[in-house]
């Protein structure tokens, strides 16, 4: 368009002018091994994620030991390229280690378990991460049993949940505590369900500041995007900070340029929805480029989910996102261009 420079992959400058906490997840190894990768990242993004650094399986491979090699070195990237770092996930029914699921544990035994890990980790990166996913799908979909089965729920009950936001916040008290879901994003049972348990927590003085939109969408079946305002805005109305965690917006393979553009146009509009909602300042994609993406593996059939394809080349939606930056409402206030922590 007239007056706007070549769309390159460099957004992260938008991001930070527009006061966004803009990122994808990643991994130590992709990092560590891949330049171009690398490069693309850093012109790309202010902020990172663990994609599965940080879980409690890959960091705790044997009972009584935390192998931190991976975590660390993210940490040290980050550190070393002025990226903020968000923090997933302390409380989750997946990825746990086999020595955990392989013993039986009385509650006393499995709450102890739970604080310990969530202050090995938090306190081990304690200041260096700004948010942290401290609750993760916990709620299901069917409106008899909300809580999703899990280590968790079967071992200390279901306040484990207060229980890991009460420790998460003596662990690293600056750090902002996250519930963080799937399918919550619309308004719907779900969504209900996770304001329902959010409410109660504040109403109870747990510390919770914010609920997390992870957002896999298929742009097949696009969400209602009026739908997701109106969810942030209620949830935002409780007083909370809102994230969009995990965007990614997967294709029916193989991707027609049809398809394509409206990814395109989908990344571009939940985009400018964040922007206009000023609760929710950080927006992060679940991976750089389609090469790397957990879609295919997970989703029979699926790909092309993420703005740059497998070559690292920039995708139409790529500049659906700059195209939604480029449009960001000034920040206000102080005329910091920093983004909030
Ligand atoms: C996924 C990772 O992307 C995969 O690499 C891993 O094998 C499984 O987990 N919701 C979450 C994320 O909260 O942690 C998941 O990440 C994707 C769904």
């Amino acid at each position: 368009m007239f007056g706007e420079p070549p769309a390159g992959p460099a957004l992260r400058p938008l991001a930070t002018a527009a006061g966004l906490n803009f990122g994808v997840a990643t991994n130590a190894d992709v990092v560590r091994t891949d330049a171009a990768y690398r490069e693309t990242l850093l012109v790309y993004a202010n902020t990172i994620v663990a994609e599965n650094d940080l879980k409690f399986g890959p960091l705790s491979p044997r009972l009584g030991h935390y192998d931190f090699r991976r975590a660390d070195a993210l940490m040290a990237f980050a550190a070393d390229h002025g990226l903020k770092v968000r923090g997933h996930v302390l409380v989750w029914h997946h990825q746990l280690p086999d020595w955990l699921k392989a013993a039986d544990y009385t509650p006393e035994q499995a709450r102890e378990l739970m604080r310990a890990h969530i202050f090995t980790v938090m306190g081990r990166y304690r200041g260096q991460i700004f948010q942290w996913d401290v609750v993760n799908e916990a709620i299901t979909n069917a409106p008899r049993t909300p809580l999703r089965q899990s280590f968790w729920l079967d071992t200390i009950g279901p306040e484990y949940i207060a229980l890991a936001f009460r420790y998460a916040h003596e662990a690293d008290p600056n750090a902002k505590l996250f519930y963080n879901d799937y399918g919550a994003e619309e308004l719907n049972r779900k969504s209900d369900a996770v304001y329902k348990l959010v409410r109660d927590l504040k109403q109870q003085g747990v510390p919770i500041n914010g609920v997390g939109l992870q957002c896999h969408f298929d742009v097949a079946a696009p969400p209602n995007l009026e739908a997701v305002a109106a969810n942030l805005q209620r949830l935002a109305d409780l007083g909370l900070e809102l994230a969009v965690t995990e965007f990614d917006a997967r294709l029916h393979l193989p991707a027609s340029a049809a398809d394509l553009e409206k990814q395109a146009a989908l990344e571009h509009d939940l985009l400018a929805l964040v922007l206009r909602q000023p609760a929710c300042r950080t927006f992060m994609v679940w991976g750089l480029t389609d090469a790397r993406s957990w879609v295919p593996g997970f989703y029979r059939g699926y790909g092309d989910a993420l703005p740059f394809d497998a070559m690292l080349a920039p995708k139409p939606a790529l500049y659906g996102l700059q195209r939604a930056l480029r449009q960001a409402p000034p920040v206000s206030g102080s005329g910091s261009a920093r983004p909030m922590r």
